[in-house]
């Protein structure tokens, strides 16, 4: 990692100003939140800039030991995840016994699990540890490219760390990627023109399976290539400035049951198990909270007059406040699903090779199995069917 500053301003989130310098295994000691561009030109390498609204706050970065030391153990996963989930999920629970985890990480995690996630929905991590030889995905066959090219499983213990820390359960669809619970945000040509995790261009404002019956409580998302040549950002939005910045009038309308999204196109295009026609729904409300979004830019439509307007407005609100994060390799954001929504937003392209084989790897996330039980594939504890 090169040398980079990172200055914060007083006034925001009340983390007061400081300024720090951090260069290779030499970080910063306090926990508190910092700031800076991710949105810079080139992004190659951290920027100094002013924090405002439109820049995500960085949470942590690792220093270069503290991933290596972390990467070398993961090394050591030899249980697929994708064909031996419970020994793999055995091996992690041994790393997280035996101190793999840096000290400070996992107090910060500590306390980012006390954090109203309606005021904060985000986790900003640099420089995790991800696989050093990452396997090329061919733009056909990408799943099954890396259930069989994949040897190293450093980023999915990663995720799998991230979320026992975080006491979050990771779970697999049956309809998505045949029940995986590690998926890849990677282009497949069958899928190229979706507004889904395998689509190519742009996918619009969402929060993930927004109208499922089972909806993720969080999705994590950790950058495995992507070619800063390229800016493919993603956005995020959160709830309580989107409902700060709408009519009340549109909010009531928003809570009717005045609108439908079809199911999502990974859900749909899988054989595995039909689901009919969704259901009609509010967008705002009547799900996990009061505040609960159940949007999808361009899919959900109002079945009324009003609707159609309010839906309008969401749209207009969504790209005002707006704030964009390039991920790139190494770099990590928690998301809570039902407290904010986010996109990917193809801006240019500078490589379109690398924009076919651009791969972030995600997990959705669970507060507890048990509340879905009655939702799991047979016999399955974190495989839901459908
Ligand atoms: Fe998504």
């Amino acid at each position: 990692m090169t040398n980079m500053y990172i200055r914060c301003f007083s006034g925001f989130r009340g983390t007061g100003c400081r300024q720090l310098r951090m260069a290779s295994g030499s970080m910063p000691t306090c926990l508190r939140r910092s700031s800076f561009s991710t949105f810079s030109p080139s992004n190659s390498s951290v920027v100094e800039s002013r924090t405002g609204p439109a820049q995500i706050p960085v949470d942590f970065i690792f220093s270069d030991k503290e991933r290596d030391h972390l990467k070398s153990s993961l090394l050591k996963v030899t249980d697929s995840p994708y064909s031996a989930y419970p020994r793999f999920e055995e091996q992690i629970d041994h790393l997280l016994a035996t101190g793999a985890v840096a000290d400070r990480f996992q107090k910060l995690c500590e306390t980012k699990r006390g954090i109203d996630s309606y005021h904060d929905p985000y986790f900003l991590i640099k420089n995790c540890p991800i696989d050093d030889n990452l396997p090329h995905l061919s733009f056909q066959t990408p799943v099954a490219d890396k259930r069989t090219l994949k040897k190293t499983f450093v980023s999915e213990g990663f995720l799998l760390l991230y979320a026992k820390l975080m006491r979050q359960e990771p779970i697999g669809y049956l309809n998505f990627n045949d029940g995986d619970i590690f998926h890849d945000v990677h282009p497949m040509q069958r899928m190229a023109k979706t507004q889904s995790q395998k689509g190519l261009d742009t996918v619009r404002f969402h929060k993930d399976l927004p109208n499922h019956f089972v909806r993720p409580d969080w999705v994590n998302l950790l950058g495995l290539r992507a070619d800063p040549a390229n800016r493919i950002l993603t956005c995020f939005v959160n709830n309580k400035d989107l409902l700060a910045s709408l009519p009340a009038e549109t909010k009531t309308v928003l809570r009717q049951e005045a609108f439908h999204t079809p199911y999502d196109e990974m859900t749909v295009s899988s054989g595995n198990k039909k689901l009919g026609d969704a259901p009609s729904h509010r967008v705002l409300g009547g799900g996990a909270t009061e505040y609960e979004i159940r949007f999808f830019e361009g899919r959900t439509v109002g079945l009324t007059d009003r609707a159609r307007r309010a839906v309008d407005d969401v749209v207009a609100a969504l790209h005002r406040l707006k704030r964009p994060l390039l991920i790139l390799r190494g770099d990590f954001i928690g998301l809570a699903n039902n407290e904010c929504l986010h996109n990917k937003e193809v801006v240019r392209i500078g490589n379109a090779d690398a924009q076919r084989s651009r791969w972030l790897m995600k997990t959705v996330n669970v507060r507890s199995l048990g509340d879905h039980g009655r939702h799991m594939v047979e016999g399955q504890v974190r495989t839901v069917n459908g």
